[in-house]
């Protein structure tokens, strides 16, 4: 079983989760990581960065993997994932570009990305540590409701919630459909899983989580097998839940 931790407010999440990635990397200086994007993440980011500073760990051989971006966006799309990574994490630790495994949702064939990170993934050895948010519909990166749970890396049709909660991450309109992520089977392969989730928004699908049968409907409530896994909700969140 997965564990449940349930805090009072975002700002203790986001220490907790800072804690965990903290540990991970001490354990293992030259471990695989990968964080997801999104707004729930970035003051773990914040804390983390602030405590490696104080530690002056060395990150030089720390591997960062992408969760997932939107097909038809990069790095330089101000709201993409690889943006959001590059000004709250990768550039504030001065992460090398060597160092980052991200996929270009921009490439030439969505088909060879996957193959490319796949391969990238495999010749690492798989991940150490993941950190994931939940979106409203209980999806992990872009594997969305009714996913496959044996794909490693994949192209996903997003769907109507998604999209539309895309809107808070741009300052204009994008039109995005599809999405390239790491998969179900690739993701509950890793050592250790945190997820993370706060707010209202995310009060009703957290219940799911909890009380909710463990079914491919809720690509979250996959974890909740995992020994490995650990969920951390705030207050907010876990409103229905609260203990
Ligand atoms: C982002 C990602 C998504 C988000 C999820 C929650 O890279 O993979 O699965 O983690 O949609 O997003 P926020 O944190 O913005 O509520």
């Amino acid at each position: 079983m997965a564990k449940t931790r349930f805090v009072e407010t975002h700002e203790e999440l986001s220490v907790l989760a800072a804690e965990k990635i903290f540990s991970c990397i001490q354990q293992k200086p030259d471990a695989v990581v990968c964080l997801a994007g999104g707004d729930t993440p970035l003051r773990t980011f914040d804390i983390f960065i602030e405590k490696t500073k104080h530690h002056s760990v060395d990150l030089s051989k720390i591997t960062f993997v992408g969760l997932d971006e939107w097909i038809g966006l990069d790095g330089f799309d101000k709201g993409s994932c690889r943006n959001t990574l590059d000004e709250y994490l990768f550039s504030p630790l001065n992460v090398k570009e060597n160092q980052i495994i991200f996929f270009d949702g921009k490439a030439e064939s969505t088909e060879g990305e996957c193959n490319r990170i796949r391969n990238a993934i495999n010749r690492l050895g798989g991940l150490d540590f993941i950190l994931l948010g939940i979106g409203e519909n209980g999806h992990l990166g872009f594997n969305e409701p009714d996913v496959p749970v044996d794909e490693l890396v994949h192209i996903v049709t997003l769907d109507n919630i998604t999209r539309e909660s895309a809107r808070k991450y741009f300052s204009s309109p994008v039109n995005v459909s599809k999405g390239i992520t790491l998969g179900m089977k690739l993701i509950l392969s890793t050592k250790e899983i945190v997820t993370i989730a706060s707010g209202e928004s995310k009060a009703p699908i957290v219940d799911q989580i909890i009380n909710g049968p463990v079914t491919h409907k809720v690509p979250a409530s996959l974890l909740n097998n995992l020994e490995i896994a650990e969920f951390i909700f705030d207050k907010t969140a876990a409103s229905k839940n609260f203990v």
